[in-house]
């Protein structure tokens, strides 16, 4: 089944505009770069001045356009500023933990040391880091799709208590205004001081930039470009399709996006909820040679996860999960919104062998005899989706990090 991605069709009552991926923005500010910045922005850098692009800057191969909200048009000096605030550790209560700290550009901005992250003071996440590859284009955010604006979003992060804390809004607020090193930024950016609004648009549209694709399933199936991925990986292809993976984790004519942004039961929920987990440690390690027997077995939920229920309260909703797109998924590890499995070969093993069956399982989802031949090809298939910048956009931002946030 092939399904056709329409941003035109996202989150309804909000205007959107349709831009070619920010490849300028993003790709620090080299000598050519800047030049083509100064000639295609009105007036860069200026409060409310909109890049436009020329025609040459195209989404990588693989990707559509990017729907952005109108109200929020990308410059440079907000994705500057918005890349500054991402890794800046005082943006929590008690100035330790950034959104790059759960979110680490070189572990496929998400964790892959930990199943669910920690947050301030050790606290314990109930779900596992999502990677922020492609965020831009995503209808709904959380594993149980709470959110959708990327605009929005980030109160979560910086107000839950098991994460960044902070007590309030204005907390925050203040904390930057107090930053001599934010002097002038937002006012740069957004022609006034920090606001609720224009911190939420810094943050979006930094992450708008992280746009990863042209990987060599792209260049072998959009690119037309038959070297570009190997036998094994063109057999595991042919699986994806044929296993029925693809009827969740789309692929279109001329992008693939590798979800359909719905939500799914694949058992996960079910199981987290009602089996017990026998998986997890039997002792913990304090130091070398010095281990101690947990009272309560910490892999069992501390709290129960309803997935999509949790946003919608429907009853037919419970253990629905948002389809993770498949893009990097390689660079992501550990899988699914409790990071249980810890690798791609553990996940390919739980959908051959029929997921979990419970009566709310997704009928897609069946015991799919491959052999373990067969689940190397699709392995294979699945580390041919890692981009081909992924490393560049690590890079890019920790240069902000050690340019001007202040943190040692
Ligand atoms: C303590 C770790 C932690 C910190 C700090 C953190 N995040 Fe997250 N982030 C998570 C987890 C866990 C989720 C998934 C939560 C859920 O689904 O309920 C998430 C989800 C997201 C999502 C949704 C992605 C998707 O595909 O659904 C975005 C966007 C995001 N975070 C951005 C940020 C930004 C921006 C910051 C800093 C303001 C931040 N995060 C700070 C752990 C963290
Ligand atoms: C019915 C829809 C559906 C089908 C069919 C499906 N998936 Fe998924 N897939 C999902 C959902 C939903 C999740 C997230 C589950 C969760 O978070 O608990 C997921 C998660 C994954 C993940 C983990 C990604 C991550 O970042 O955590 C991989 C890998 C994956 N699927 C591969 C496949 C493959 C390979 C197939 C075919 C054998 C397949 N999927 C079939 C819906 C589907």
């Amino acid at each position: 089944m092939r399904t056709e991605y329409r941003p035109s069709r996202l989150l309804r009552g909000h205007r959107y505009l349709l831009l070619p991926v920010l490849w300028l923005a993003l790709v620090g500010p080299g000598q050519a770069d800047t030049q083509r910045l100064q000639q295609t922005a009105a007036s860069p850098g200026s409060p409310g001045a909109a890049l436009t692009f020329s025609a040459d800057t195209s989404p990588p191969l693989g990707l559509p356009p990017m729907a952005v909200p109108e109200e929020n048009p990308p410059t440079r000096a907000k994705i500057e500023l918005g890349k500054k605030l991402f890794f800046d550790r005082r943006l929590s209560f008690n100035r330790t933990l950034s959104c790059a700290m759960c979110h680490i550009p070189e572990q496929g901005f998400t964790q892959n040391e930990l199943r669910t992250p920690v947050g301030v003071e050790g606290r314990f996440v109930g779900r596992n880091a999502p990677s922020l590859y492609n965020v831009g284009y995503r209808r709904h955010l959380f594993h149980d799709g709470r959110e959708n604006s990327l605009e929005n979003q980030i109160w979560q992060p910086l107000l839950k208590t098991n994460e960044m804390a902070n007590p309030s809004v204005g907390f925050v607020l203040a904390t930057v205004r107090e930053a001599a090193d934010y002097n002038g930024l937002f006012e740069k950016a957004f022609g006034r001081g920090p606001t609720m609004e224009s911190l939420g648009r810094a943050l979006a549209s930094y992450q708008r930039t992280l746009v990863s694709a042209g990987s060599p399933f792209d260049r072998w199936y959009f690119g037309r470009d038959e070297q570009a991925m190997g036998e094994r990986a063109r057999r595991g292809f042919a699986l994806f399709m044929s296993s029925g993976c693809s009827g969740c984790h789309t692929i279109g004519t001329d992008h693939a996006l590798f979800t359909d942004d719905g939500f799914h039961d694949t058992g996960i929920g079910y199981a987290r909820a009602m089996l017990p987990d026998t998986t997890g440690p039997s002792t913990v390690r304090l130091a070398p040679g010095v281990e101690v027997v947990p009272a309560v077995n910490l892999a069992m939920p501390v709290a129960n996860d309803l997935g999509r229920y949790e946003a919608t309260g429907r009853a037919q909703d419970r253990w629905l999960y948002l389809t993770p797109s498949l893009r990097n998924v390689a660079l992501s590890a550990p899988y699914m919104h409790d990071g249980s499995f810890p690798d791609i070969a553990s996940v390919l093993r739980f959908y051959n062998s029929g997921a979990v069956p419970h009566p709310g399982l997704d009928p897609r989802l069946r015991p799919l005899g491959l052999t373990p031949e067969q689940l190397l090809d699709l392995e294979s298939f699945l580390l041919a989706l890692t981009g081909d910048n992924t490393q560049q956009l690590a890079r890019d931002g920790r240069l902000a990090e050690i340019g001007d946030s202040g943190v040692q």
